[in-house]
C-alpha cells in the first residue's frame, strides 16, 4: 500500500505527497469576497501539500452562504486569486478552487441582501452566523424555476474559467455537506415534481450537469467532486440507505466517462458499501476524509492508505493548526493545537500566525 510521501497522479498534477489540504471556509475575505495579502500568506504558508483545496468559493453573489467568503464572479476576485496561485506555485505547490454554492443555507445580510435560491422552498434547519445581526434563522429559500437551472449551471461553468484565468490548477464541485448541489441530491431538502426531483436519476441530475459543464470547459482532468453520502447535514436528510446507493451510484456512473481529476469522499464510514461502490465506480484517483471525529494524525491518515480506503488523505483542522504539517508529519515533530474560537473570525490570528518547525 502507498505511503502518504508517496508521489500520485492526479487528473493534469503530479502531487509529491497525498496530504491533501481539505477545503477550509475560513472568512477572510473582505465584504466583496475579495482575497487579500492575508490569504496570499496562509495559501503559500501551505504550499506543501500534494495538493491544496480552496475553501468553499461562491461562483456567483447569490451563490454565497457565509460571511466574507471569497468568491470568482467579479474580476477583483479574480485576482486575489492570481496573487495566491503566484505564491502557491512560487513554492511548488498545486491549489484548486472549491466551487461551493451554499443554496439555501446562506442570509441576505451576508451578501448584500440577495435572497436564497435551492431546489425546493424549503428553509434549511437552524440559524447561521450574521455580521450585522449575529445568529439567525435560515430564511425560506425561493425554488428555482426550471427555466432557470441552466443559468446557475452555466454559473458554475464561468466560475471555473475565472479560476483558470486567475491562475489556479483547477475546480472542485462541492456536492457534500448540504450546499447547494447536495440540497438537490437528497431527498430530504429536494421535493420538487419536474426532472430534478424524485427518482434518485433526477436528484443526481444537477450535479452531474454542472460537473459535466465544468469539465468541458475548463477540461476534466482539472476537476474533482466533492461527495458527502448519507452525511445528513444542513437538513439534506439522506435516510434510506437504499436511495443513497441508487443516488450516488446514479451519480458516479454519469461522471465515470468524463475522466475527471479525481472524486472526493467525506464520510464518517469510510468503509461503507456506498463509499465503497462510489470509488469503484469512478475507478480514477480517490481523496478520502473521515469527517469530523477526533482531529487526523499521521496515523489515522495513513491506516486510510494502508486499508485501501483512498489514494490520498484530506485533511483539515490539523493543517489549520499545522502550516507545515506534510514535514511536521515526517520527522514526527510535536503539533500545534487547532483552535476552533478562531476558524471564522478575521484577521491573522488563528490564521496566519500559527508557528512553523522553521520559526
Ligand atoms: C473551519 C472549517 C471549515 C470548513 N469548510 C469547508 C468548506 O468550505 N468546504 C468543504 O467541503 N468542507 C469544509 N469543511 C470540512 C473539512 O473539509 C473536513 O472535511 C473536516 O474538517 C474533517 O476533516 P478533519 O477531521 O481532518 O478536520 C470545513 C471544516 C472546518 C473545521
Amino acid at each position: 500500500m502507498p505511503d502518504l510521501y508517496d508521489e500520485l497522479t492526479v487528473g493534469a498534477w503530479t502531487l509529491p505527497n497525498r496530504i491533501v489540504l481539505a477545503p477550509l471556509t475560513r472568512s477572510r475575505a473582505d465584504e466583496n469576497g475579495v482575497h487579500g495579502d492575508l490569504a496570499v500568506e496562509y495559501y503559500s504558508q501551505r504550499a506543501g501539500a500534494g495538493l491544496i483545496i480552496t475553501e468553499g468559493t461562491q461562483p456567483s453573489a447569490v451563490g454565497q452562504g457565509y460571511s466574507n467568503t471569497p468568491g470568482l464572479h467579479s474580476p477583483e476576485q479574480v485576482e486575489g486569486w492570481r496573487r495566491i496561485a503566484d505564491a502557491v506555485h512560487a513554492k511548488g505547490g498545486r491549489i484548486v478552487a472549491q466551487l461551493m454554492h451554499a443554496g439555501r443555507v446562506s442570509h441576505p445580510d451576508n451578501k448584500h441582501g440577495l435572497g436564497a435560491v435551492a431546489p425546493s422552498a424549503l428553509a434549511a434547519p437552524g440559524e447561521m452566523f450574521t455580521v450585522q445581526g449575529g445568529m439567525q434563522p435560515h430564511p425560506v429559500p425561493r425554488a428555482l424555476e426550471l427555466a432557470e437551472i441552466p443559468g446557475v449551471v452555466e454559473e458554475y461553468v464561468q466560475a471555473a474559467r475565472n479560476a483558470i484565468e486567475a491562475g489556479l490548477d483547477g475546480v472542485e464541485v462541492h456536492a457534500a455537506n448540504g450546499y447547494l448541489i447536495h440540497q438537490f441530491l437528497a431527498p430530504g431538502s429536494n421535493q420538487r415534481t419536474d426532472e430534478y426531483g424524485g427518482s434518485p436519476e433526477n436528484r443526481a441530475r444537477f450535479a452531474i450537469e454542472v460537473t459535466r459543464a465544468v469539465a468541458e470547459a475548463i477540461g476534466a482532468d482539472r476537476v474533482g467532486i466533492r461527495m458527502s453520502p448519507a452525511h445528513n447535514i444542513q437538513g439534506c436528510t439522506e435516510d434510506d440507505p437504499a436511495d443513497v446507493e441508487a443516488t450516488y451510484a446514479a451519480l458516479t456512473q454519469a461522471i465515470a466517462p468524463l475522466s475527471l481529476a479525481y472524486v472526493s469522499v467525506l464520510s464518517a464510514d469510510p468503509r461503507s458499501e456506498t463509499v465503497l461502490r462510489i470509488r469503484k465506480d469512478f475507478g480514477g484517483p480517490f481523496i478520502i476524509n473521515t469527517g469530523f471525529g477526533d482531529v487526523t494524525t499521521r496515523e489515522s491518515a495513513q491506516a486510510l492508505l494502508d486499508d485501501d480506503l483512498g489514494d490520498a488523505v484530506a485533511v483539515g483542522r490539523a493543517y489549520i493548526a499545522n502550516p507545515d504539517l506534510p514535514q511536521r508529519w515526517a520527522t514526527g515533530a510535536e503539533l500545534n493545537e487547532p483552535d476552533p474560537d478562531t476558524f471564522y473570525t478575521p484577521g491573522a490570528k488563528g490564521y496566519t500566525d500559527y508557528p512553523t518547525l522553521a520559526g
